[in-house]
């Protein structure tokens, strides 16, 4: 497993998408607050954060923004937001931390799990064709791409199956946590006995209520940081498969159709690509078709 997590300077301009024309904020309540965050200061991170990660935060994000970022003010000892987002903006380090402070991780094990099932019956058929490659793309904590490796030991019946799975995210603190794949036994309650047996070590010691991935799960996934908004990703392709699942909801059509034009000379012309559950590409239907259940092939991909 290779840990490459570095996190680069805001886009230029002209390379991330145009921020769509918003309503103006509401006048933020200041009750007990250590500082005062007005509606510029709000309309300030947002636009950072659409700028750089395409992340549309709605009006309604004002607390979870405020609580987030004053823990830094304070961290910092700055003493207004505007002192603080002209440090972001001048330190890669907070710049960094910054972008990982307004990220949404929620993740768990086997979410959506019938795309798992969907995933380990074509493995089955892959036997003898050579490594299967799978870019998940938003990987958040690693709980989604272990749960690939765990599929593809399944499919393969074996620890050390044809796979190679490439786990990116634009959070380098999440990226960190997956690299480790230690978890708190509550992240892992609702697994099989039979897969915590085969795929995870418990602690003991000071260990106790941990679980860690068998280090055969981390060998098959290389973890790297990728803004999805970026105009390079260091990546080789194709892949047979990806998943970019429960992120494309926090960016706005134009850059979901952007990046999903981007992900169609990546994917194999009988590869599929796997969505959240509440995110629809059917405005895109000129490159990628639904093939229902939030799975799609590109528009392109010959009569199988
Ligand atoms: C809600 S989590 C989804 C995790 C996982 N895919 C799942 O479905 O359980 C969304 C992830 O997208 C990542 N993300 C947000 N903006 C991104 C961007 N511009 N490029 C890459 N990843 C991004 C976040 O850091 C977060 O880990």
């Amino acid at each position: 497993m290779t840990e490459k997590i570095t996190a680069r300077r805001p886009l230029s301009a002209s390379a991330a998408p145009r921020p769509t024309a918003r309503p103006a904020s509401p006048p933020i309540a200041q009750p007990d607050r250590e500082f005062v965050f007005s509606p510029a200061d709000f309309e300030r991170v947002r636009a950072l954060i659409y700028k750089h990660a395409g992340i549309s935060l709605s009006p309604v994000k004002q607390d979870m923004v405020y609580s987030r970022l004053a823990r830094r003010l304070r961290a910092r000892g700055d003493r207004t937001f505007a002192e603080y987002l002209d440090r972001a903006e001048r330190e890669p380090d907070e710049w960094e931390t910054f972008v990982n402070s307004l990220t949404t991780n929620l993740t768990s094990f086997f979410r959506e799990a019938h795309h798992f099932d969907i995933l380990g019956e074509r493995l089955k058929k892959h036997a003898g064709r050579g490594p299967v490659r799978i870019w998940c793309s938003a990987a958040s904590t690693g709980e989604e791409p272990y749960s690939l490796a765990i599929t593809a030991c399944e499919a393969f019946n074996t620890m050390t199956p044809p796979v190679q799975i490439v786990a990116t995210d634009i959070d380098t603190n999440v990226l960190s946590t997956a690299g480790k794949g230690v978890y708190g036994l509550d992240r892992v309650d609702r697994l099989s006995r039979e897969r915590m047996q085969r795929f995870f070590l418990k602690g003991t010691g000071t260990q106790a209520g941990l679980a860690r991935v068998r280090p055969e799960l981390q060998r098959l996934i290389e973890f790297k940081r990728i803004n999805l908004l970026d105009t390079h990703w260091a990546l080789q392709g194709p892949f047979d498969y990806m998943f970019c699942r429960n992120v494309m909801i926090y960016f706005d059509k134009p850059t979901q159709h952007a990046i999903l034009k981007r992900f169609v000379p990546l994917l194999k012309s009988d590869g599929l690509l796997f969505a959240g559950h509440s995110e629809s590409f059917l405005h895109a239907a000129d490159i990628f078709r639904s093939l229902g259940r939030t799975v799609y092939e590109r528009t392109d991909a010959r009569d199988r």
